[in-house]
């Protein structure tokens, strides 16, 4: 029996028990508003037509809008490009997209759409490319530099419901999507919850994000078991410069619960950590965003499940509020996104 995303955040399931392995793309989408600037294609580039790809612009042609709204009709939204002759993408798409982040004389969705994107790439690297001894600590630089960029996004009120529903979660790999997603919804719980240092709260974003990273296919470590992935994540991380105690303590205690079934150690209540109650309550959250035809009671019958599972007992926040109250600031962000892009 099959079991829909609503019931399976009912039942306390965490959704990244469901796939430990994911097929790895031939092709992945490139949002176009990245990469059409009239400049010289970087790699071949194709819209997917039916079951077929069909090329649009060949390695070295100006990437015009019009040729690729010509295929408009007839295609998918996105450009795709073939997942070996991207590699170098990556480093300059993600400068391109973080000075977008920065620009401050932009809009606050323009601006949380470049911050999203940047991550997500990151995420994206990550997945299809894999680390090793090497380049680990240059990938884990990148994504702390975009999160430091993120950081005064997230704590802009008119900023933050714009980078959650800037998530392009449908065209992205479950992976990354668990990574970017809860990496964003869970800063914006953080900062709904408590009032932290800067510091801590980078920290906080920063071990959301690697939470899971020895999951993914490297050449570190071998692939741990599924309960002992918190502790090998952190093992991986090891010697990274900016490590600090709540990094590791959010890392190691992120599938802790308070009712004592968690893992690996099945701590409880308040020995578990209270910022590593937050990253599986957003994944959660990420999925009930997905869910656009859910009742006003069976929103809070889940948000109650989820605030009994993570945070049950913990003294001095109201979780189902604050949960509530972020999922329609995210709501109004998306429809408003909605109407803009169809005006
Ligand atoms: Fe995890």
């Amino acid at each position: 029996m099959t079991s829909g995303p609503a019931e399976n955040l009912a039942s306390g399931e965490s959704p990244d028990t469901r796939e430990l392995e994911e097929a790895r793309p031939q092709f992945i989408s490139i949002p176009p508003e990245t990469i059409l600037n009239g400049q010289k294609a970087p790699f071949d580039l194709y819209v997917i037509i039916g079951s077929k790809q069909v090329r649009v612009f060949k390695q070295g042609e100006p990437l015009e809008r019009e040729r690729f709204e010509r295929y408009l009709e007839k295609g998918d939204e996105a450009l795709m490009a073939r997942v070996d002759g991207i590699d170098s993408f990556f480093e300059t798409g993600i400068v391109e997209m973080l000075a977008q982040a920065a620009d401050q004389s932009l809009g606050p969705a323009v601006r949380a759409r470049g911050a999203v994107r940047a991550l997500e790439f990151a995420g994206l690297d990550l997945f299809l490319f894999g680390f090793d001894r090497d380049n680990f600590f240059t990938k884990v630089d990148r994504v702390h530099q975009i999160l430091q960029v993120t950081l005064g996004l997230i704590q802009e009120d008119r900023t933050r419901p714009y980078l959650i529903a800037s998530r392009q979660t449908e065209k992205m790999p479950n992976s990354v999507m668990q990574m970017v997603g809860a990496t964003l919804i869970g800063g914006a719980l953080l900062h709904k919850l408590q009032s932290v240092p800067i510091p801590t709260f980078q920290s906080f974003l920063l071990a959301t994000y690697f939470r899971d990273i020895s999951l993914m296919k490297n050449g570190i470590s071998d692939r741990p078991s599924y309960d002992m992935h918190p502790e090998a994540s952190m093992r991986i991380m090891e010697g990274y410069p900016a490590i600090t105690e709540q990094f590791r303590l959010v890392v190691q205690q992120h599938h802790e619960s308070p009712g004592g079934s968690g893992f690996p150690k099945g701590l409880r209540g308040l020995d578990i950590f209270l910022l590593a109650k937050i990253p599986l309550a957003a994944e959660k959250l990420t999925e009930l965003l997905k869910l656009t035809d859910l009742s006003p009671s069976d929103e809070t019958d889940i948000l109650e499940d989820i605030a009994l599972e993570r945070f049950s007992r913990d003294s001095g926040i109201s979780p189902v509020h604050r949960m509530r109250e972020l999922l329609r600031e995210a709501r109004e962000a998306q429809r408003m996104r909605t109407v803009r892009t169809r005006a």
